[in-house]
């Protein structure tokens, strides 16, 4: 048993003007009573952060980013970067598919947005995770390392500690109806994930990484998830539009994190 707390993610992508993300925020303060055991982090699209980070218990909520640019200032038109970012926000989402997929955003440019973060003090939350074609292919194994390997290339043993991975296979992203992803496949990736940081950075430092999962967690299936071993929290996109939904969640983390500290 490791001390690792659970870390909730909400990605609220593309949804939510700063008014409706007042009240959502409102609705998740007034239905989170106890959170023991797990960070509750929210990610709204970047317009809502400034007004949000002056709303938001800090000791309750944790604000993210959805991206951000790794250059600090200059002539690029659109960006906004990690500099500007480092007092609204703790943490980052980094590497999304859907950024990569829309935005062709490459694993280079990961890897600089992973350093620019750390550089502003802010928590990188690394995205790592193979389409169906790769899967289908038996490439999950290499895909995954080539991801995780070119994003954390530049970090110290110290810096990785601090950083969170997130296990999201593309194809179980928004499927609820669908296809969604087995437990013993992603404890096979998340264990895959922890041996690779083990490599390169030694055994203790692996035990101290948090490593979560994201794609089509609800409040449902939450509980299968979470208890996953070695899963450390969940990364959750459209059910963290809902306030009960989310709430249900966090609270299903507490109880496997109180159930687990027993052991
Ligand atoms: P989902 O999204 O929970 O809607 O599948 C997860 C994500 O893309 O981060």
């Amino acid at each position: 048993m490791t001390d690792r707390k659970y870390i909730i993610v909400g990605n609220w992508k593309m949804n939510l003007n700063v008014s409706e993300a007042s009240i959502l925020v409102h609705r998740l303060h007034q239905k989170i009573k106890i959170h023991r055991g797990v960070d509750i982090v929210l990610a709204p699209p970047l317009i809502d952060i400034q007004p949000l980070s002056l709303e938001i218990d800090r000791r309750q909520f944790k604000l993210a980013a959805q991206d951000a640019y790794y250059k600090d200032n200059g002539a690029y038109t659109g960006q906004v970067s990690f500099t500007m970012l480092r007092d609204l926000v703790s943490y980052c989402i980094v590497g999304h598919s859907e950024r990569k997929i829309y935005f062709n955003e490459t694993l280079e440019d990961v890897r600089e947005k992973v350093s620019a973060a750390i550089r502003n003090d802010i928590i990188p939350i690394i995205c790592i995770g193979e389409t169906k074609l790769e899967r289908n292919s038996g490439e999950t194994k290499t895909v995954i390392n080539d991801q995780l390997t070119t994003a954390i290339a530049n970090l110290t043993s110290h810096e990785i500690q601090n950083v969170i991975l997130t296990y999201e296979p593309v194809w179980a992203i928004s499927t609820f109806d669908g296809e969604i992803a087995k437990p013993k496949d992603i404890e096979q990736a998340i264990g895959f994930m922890r041996l690779t940081i083990e490599h390169l950075y030694g055994k203790v430092v692996a035990e101290n990484v948090r490593i979560i999962y994201g794609g089509s967690v609800d409040e449902n299936n939450a509980g299968l998830f979470l208890d996953i071993d070695g899963c450390d929290g969940a990364l959750v996109g459209s059910a963290s539009l809902n306030y009960y939904k989310f709430s249900e969640i966090i609270e299903k983390a507490s109880q496997i994190y109180l159930k687990r500290s027993k052991k």
